[in-house]
């Protein structure tokens, strides 16, 4: 099929070469010239696995080309998505200024019938605003159809998320798109869900803020555990194993962060409020994330007192593992506290600390392409990231950097039973 992608980040870069790596044809566009021709010239703009080969392979094969022209894809194309940010407003309300630009844009430029598809986070009833712009604003007249099609894919996953997809989901308000829609996602294999289009849009806030709820809940337990004298990951264990509950997203940590669950939670709790519902659950949700990064940083202070002019190590920056990304990183949040309470840094990533470097202060902080020089003269170190990579450290020789062998593991990487007979002062999170 012949697709556009508008908006090329995370969701629409990923999406547009997963389409094409299934045999589509697929435009992408975005309004930032320079992203374009990066990408026209071979570049990627973000780091995602897998992803750098499948583009270099679609582009060569004539599946994937780029523009900065809304107009070229709508053309090129009988079906566009909407992939563009919607940022979070200062009240936590979504700003869906991009949203509306870009739907002015696609109508002015529809000449004949398309279906417009969007893959954004929005809050429940954004399908009707954008079928009613588009209606405004094609001064054409065509037909059109609109179609909520929200995406599930996880940053450092997100090329095998796509192509291996839970369930895709279809919002529609007629069943004229539909065939098409299940045309372009055929070849992926996954269950097709259709639905009205609200409850498509509400999906996705629904199952982002469940995933947030169930860190949230092993945060709390982990924060019994610790009281009790329990072992957060045998309870997770035992409770996972229930086909109910399910393992994943148990991992008790410094709490959940990135581009998506604090900015979704806060939208879903204000719409919730403008429907008239209020979500309380979800705030306290938010509350335990908050402060499960309080009680490690109290951990970090119990032991070293104060922290002024204490040099720490830290291992991680980016939200999660495999990603270069550092929007609201717990790591990066960690960073800033343990430098306003007067500590110096050195710190290493994989891939994040390019991203790192603007928002942490220059002084204070030495960036380190080597893991195992981060610990060198300091009082302690502090595992802020899961990387997988952490795991291998070498832990004699980072003993031997250290003044003394502390340390703080904020994502469980490391085993407590192991680390005690190696001689560490180790604590790490409801163990
Ligand atoms: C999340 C969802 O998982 C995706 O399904 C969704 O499509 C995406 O948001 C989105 O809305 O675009 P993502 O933000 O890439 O994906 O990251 P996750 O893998 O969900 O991790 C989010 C945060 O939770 C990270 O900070 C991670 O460290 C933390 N986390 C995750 C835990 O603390 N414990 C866990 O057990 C799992």
């Amino acid at each position: 099929m012949k697709l556009s992608i508008i908006g090329t980040g995370y969701v629409g870069l990923v999406t547009g070469t997963c389409f094409a790596e299934v045999g589509h044809h697929v435009f992408c566009v975005d309004n930032d010239a320079a992203k374009v021709k990066m990408l026209q010239g071979g570049g990627i703009p973000i780091y995602e696995p897998g992803l750098e080969e499948i583009v270099k392979k679609n582009v060569a094969a004539g599946r994937l080309k780029f523009t900065s022209s809304t107009a070229e894809g709508v053309q090129e194309s009988d079906v566009i998505f909407i992939a563009v940010p919607t940022p979070p407003q200062p009240d936590g309300s979504v700003d869906l200024s991009y949203i509306e630009r870009v739907a002015r844009d696609i109508a002015a430029a529809m000449t004949s019938y398309k279906i417009v598809v969007d893959k954004s986070t929005v809050p429940v009833k954004t399908g009707e605003k954008v079928a009613e712009t588009i209606k405004r604003y094609c001064a054409a007249k065509v037909e059109f159809d609109v179609v909520s099609n929200p995406e599930f894919l996880r940053e450092g996953f997100a090329v095998g998320d796509l192509m291996h997809p839970d369930r895709v989901v279809i919002g529609v308000r007629s069943q004229r798109p539909v065939a098409a829609m299940k045309e372009i996602y055929t070849p992926f294999q996954a269950p097709i869900i259709v639905t009205d289009i609200n409850s498509a849009e509400l999906i996705k806030h629904a199952a982002n803020s469940f995933l947030a709820l169930k860190i949230s809940y092993i945060n709390a337990l982990a924060n019994i555990c610790e009281a009790a004298g329990a072992n957060v990951q045998e309870v997770a264990h035992g409770i996972g194993l229930d086909e109910r509950i399910g393992r994943r997203f148990l991992n008790a940590g410094i709490g959940f962060g990135g581009s998506c669950f604090p900015k979704d939670l806060s939208a879903f709790i204000k719409i919730s409020e403008q429907v008239g519902y209020d979500f309380k659950l979800l705030r306290e949700v938010q509350r335990i994330n908050a402060d499960q990064m309080e009680r490690f940083v109290k951990k970090i202070t119990d032991t070293l007192w104060v922290l002024k002019d204490k040099k720490i190590g830290v291992l991680g920056l980016a939200f999660k593992q495999n990603t270069d990304d550092v929007r609201s990183s717990p790591a990066i949040d960690l960073c800033q506290k343990l430098l306003k309470d007067g500590a110096t840094l050195r710190v290493h990533d994989p891939k994040a600390m390019a991203k790192a470097r603007p928002l942490l202060p220059e002084k204070g902080v030495t960036y380190l392409n080597d893991m195992h020089a981060v610990a060198e003269g300091c009082d302690a170190l502090v595992v802020a990231t899961e990387w997988d990579e952490f795991k291998q450290l070498d832990l004699a020789r980072a003993k031997k950097g250290l003044t003394h062998p502390i340390l703080f593991d904020g994502r469980n990487l490391f085993d407590p039973a192991e680390m005690e007979k190696l001689g560490w002062i180790y604590k790490s999170v409801g163990r």
